[in-house]
């Protein structure tokens, strides 16, 4: 007798239809931490505000598995989670907040810990288990093993696991996840490791490059056809109020994100943000760029001069606009609306100014400044940012 089994695997719909955000360990804290300072983290997510701007993933990036037992179930390591991760993913939740935890789909993760490979069955129960509604999963020690292999396992051991977790993906853009990962995660990063700077790239003595910002945004551009609604590009963690960033540059870094539609995942230390800082986080117009329902990823429009044009169709014929300095020097500039129309080639829309007027917000001074019916004349400082909303 021929028995045949229908298996419905498939990542869980329905999660991540806006690009997720929250707090991760790992570019603060790196492996060190513990689980006062997720505590404390969850804490300051809420009475800082930034819970309310939207942040509400607390993510536990490497270096918190210890060994398997007997049975072969991971464990945590007792001195640093004396509690326990049920008790600590209770306390997060108890704050209205949710906990994302990190493997890896080799045998160990990038840190040297143990990691998911041959376990994934049995690691997603634990996760869910445990209560984890988000998992990113790394792509460290994968040397001979297929991407689109290990990751459809996992995906399919989250599914069986019956907990919806949104489903984090970090193999760097090494095998092109923009092309086939849409059916199996809600994100995928799409470079290597970002890291606080503005224009670097750190080497690591030639084993592999972390990037600084502006390396990591010319990487995105031509990946805007493949983000939507629960499947977004990565870019990977914000750097704002880190290393050696000026609060100029972490508006900016922070505002093309949400040009981007990209995860808005913080990494600072909460504890010692200052109000530059916070203010630039919790800028709910910004974040309402980022989070807009239509999904749609922003576009560079032109980078004439050193100042780049990036605009963002938003719901209800809304547009974003960014003007950015990127280059040392403050720009004067003076923008003739009716010169320009901009066509969005991917969402197939047209924005035009010769038959239709709009109305702008500058959403960083958060400020009405009149209609397009007039020329915009302004002037940027060196690494800054204008933003704007084009309202009908
Ligand atoms: C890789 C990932 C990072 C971080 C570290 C942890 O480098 O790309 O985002 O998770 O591993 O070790």
């Amino acid at each position: 007798m021929i028995y045949s089994m229908t298996c419905y695997a498939q990542k869980f719909d329905s999660l991540a239809l806006t690009p997720p955000m929250g707090w991760n360990t790992f570019n603060t804290f790196a492996g060190n931490f513990d689980e006062k300072i997720i505590r404390k983290m969850a804490d300051i997510l809420v009475s800082s505000g930034m819970k309310d701007a939207g942040y509400q993933y607390i993510i536990i990036d490497d270096n918190w598995t210890n060994t398997r037992d007997s049975l072969g179930f991971l464990t945590v390591d007792k001195g640093r989670f004396p509690s326990g991760l049920k008790v600590l993913s209770d306390y997060i939740h108890s704050k209205g907040l949710k906990l994302g935890l990190y493997s890896d789909a080799g045998y160990k993760t990038c840190g040297g810990f143990v990691a998911s490979r041959g376990h994934e069955f049995q690691d997603a129960l634990m996760f869910a288990g445990w209560g984890c509604d988000y998992l990113k999963y790394d792509w460290c020690n994968c040397e001979g093993i297929q991407a689109v292999g290990a990751y459809t396992t996992m995906r399919d051991a989250l599914y069986a696991a019956k907990r919806p977790m949104v489903f984090s993906m970090c193999e760097w853009g090494n095998n092109k996840p923009w092309e086939w990962a849409a059916s199996i995660a809600h994100l995928w990063r799409t470079t290597g490791d970002i890291i606080a700077c503005w224009d670097c790239v750190d080497t690591h003595g030639g084993a592999y490059n972390s990037w600084g910002v502006m390396k990591i945004l010319d990487m995105q551009d031509s990946l805007r056809i493949y983000a939507g609604p629960g499947h977004w590009n990565d870019p990977d963690m914000l750097e704002v109020g880190n290393g050696n960033l000026t609060i100029t540059e972490s508006r900016a870094h922070f505002s093309l994100w949400a040009m981007l539609a990209a995860p808005l995942i913080s990494g600072n230390d909460l504890r010692t943000m200052s109000n530059g800082v916070l203010n630039i986080l919790t800028n709910k117009e910004v974040i309402a760029v980022d989070q807009d329902s239509l999904g749609i990823q922003g576009f560079k429009q032109n980078n004439a001069d050193s100042l780049e044009i990036w605009y963002k169709p938003l719901k209800n014929g809304d547009w974003a606009l960014c003007f950015f300095n990127r280059g040392s020097k403050p720009v004067d500039f003076h923008y003739e609306w009716k010169d320009h129309i901009i066509v969005d080639h991917v969402a197939k829309l047209e924005l035009r100014f010769d038959n239709q007027t709009y109305f702008l917000r500058d959403i960083w001074m958060k400020k009405d400044i009149g209609t397009t019916g007039k020329p915009f004349i302004s002037k940027i400082p060196s690494h800054d940012v204008v933003m704007l909303r084009l309202k009908k």
